[in-house]
């Protein structure tokens, strides 16, 4: 059985991205089949056996699979690696923007980039900048911190509560929801309760709900009003429409931008070399950031079904089955990049896929860019004094590529 890649428990020890290569270099698909996942509610232990998966291996695979929406779905079954357990639980899946696919999902996308512009997060600019200079400030005086609760997850939240208008001291409330959301699988988080998870949902919608009437009745000018306001074809959002667009946005826009931020320092500390570089040469950090976005790939994967049989870079596929798009394998994909496994901040062009590509190409790209621009800006030459202290704990998913803690030493050079 080779269930490897599906294994959250496989991401404790790193991405396997040998693992990875190697099957690239068989095939430009790989059949995975899946380990048994435990559940656990108050009616007892569940286990549930998936389908097993096609993973895209190659940057070509996955870029025909993501610009073949029609053939390979986000809503047929979700985005997500496991299946909805019942038709209801497909339903309100299928409210969240990832899990939908066109019309709906072009109208629902519009709206959101209606609210969600260049110029929104330009007025962030400023305070994103702050705030990480802030945190850089807060981590050098204190010599030794965990790099992950006191730098790479503030960031985020900080940022999140300015977008959203929310109190910042709410920040703590949107880690605790979105680690137990995203850290389903994860022993110290989730652990697979699904009564625990259906308790975070609550709460969180709870929140989110508790705001929009607030938003309704004082509006303010800032990304939580225009959301609580927003109409899609002269139509209001539904209250469940409002609430898992505003889950997202905090999942979103929180998970992924501070492994990417964690991630970097951990990368950064095992470089000196590269670091120095950056550090001597500050025009460099555009195609750094997109290095480490390649390096790291953050989200290493969402999933499609194939809505007929079909061929994907030359495979044939049969209609229903899960094809998943690893867009960490391709982004290390040889016939695209050179030296592939190479840190190399200067990478001119950088095609990655850490964004994803076609038409759920990730919304918040720009965001993810300038916190990564402004905590590296912020860090400056006390990067080169980084060094780890023990050894990171990973996050068990095999979703994101995260890092639970990372304690280093950060001073002066
Ligand atoms: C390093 C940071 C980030 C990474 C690596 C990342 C990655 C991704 C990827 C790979 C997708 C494609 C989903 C698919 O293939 O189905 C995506 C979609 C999305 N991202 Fe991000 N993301 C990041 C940051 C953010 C931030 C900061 C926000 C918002 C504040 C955000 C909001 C979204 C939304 C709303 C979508 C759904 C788009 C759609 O389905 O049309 N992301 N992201």
């Amino acid at each position: 059985m080779n269930s490897l890649l599906a294994d959250p428990a496989t991401y404790a020890d790193g991405v396997p991205h040998d693992h990875l290569a190697r099957l690239r270099e068989q095939a430009p698909l790989a059949w995975v089949d899946e380990p048994d996942l435990v559940r656990h509610s108050s009616a007892g232990r569940t286990v549930h056996r998936g389908s097993g998966y096609w993973i895209a291996l190659t940057h070509a695979a996955v870029v025909e699979a993501s610009r073949r929406p029609e053939s390979f779905s986000s809503s047929a079954r979700g985005a997500f690696l496991v299946d909805p357990r019942t038709r209801s639980d497909l339903v309100q899946a299928r409210q969240l923007l990832v899990n939908m696919d066109a019309p709906q999902h072009s109208k629902v996308r519009r709206l959101v980039t209606s609210v969600f512009t260049p110029r929104a997060v330009a007025r962030l600019v400023d305070g994103v900048h702050r705030h990480a200079r802030r945190l850089a400030d807060t981590l050098h005086e204190r010599g030794e911190a965990d790099a992950v609760a006191d730098f790479a997850a503030e960031l985020p939240l900080l940022v999140l509560a300015d977008l959203l208008g929310l109190p910042p001291e709410d920040r703590h409330l949107l880690f605790k929801w979105s680690n137990y959301l995203v850290g389903f699988d994860d022993p110290e988080y989730g652990g697979g309760d699904v009564e625990a998870y259906r308790r975070t949902m609550f709460e969180a919608f709870q929140y989110a709900m508790a705001m929009r009437t607030e938003r309704q009745r004082r509006p303010t000018d800032d990304l939580g009003s225009l959301l609580a306001t927003a109409q899609v074809d002269g139509e209001r959002l539904t209250d469940r429409e409002y609430c898992n667009f505003w889950l997202l946005l905090v999942v979103a826009g929180n998970e992924t931008t501070r492994h990417l931020l964690a991630n970097t320092l951990l990368l950064m500390s095992g470089h000196p070399a590269e670091r120095r570089r950056l550090i001597a040469d500050p025009a460099l950090m555009p195609s750094a950031v997109d290095e480490l976005l390649r390096m790291i790939t953050p989200i290493m994967q969402f999933r499609r079904t194939a809505t007929h049989e079909t061929t994907l870079a030359g495979v044939r596929v049969q209609a229903g089955q899960k094809v998943v798009l690893s867009y960490a394998a391709a982004n290390r994909d040889p016939a695209v990049f050179a030296d592939a496994d190479r840190l190399d901040l200067g990478r001119d062009p950088n095609p990655h896929l850490a964004f994803g590509i076609g038409p759920h190409f990730c919304l918040g790209s720009h965001l993810a860019r300038l916190e990564t621009t402004a905590a590296l800006a912020a860090l400056g030459p006390r990067l080169d004094g980084l060094a780890l202290t023990a050894p990171p704990v990973r996050l068990e998913s095999n979703f994101v590529n995260g890092l639970k803690s990372l304690p280093i030493r950060c001073g002066q050079p």
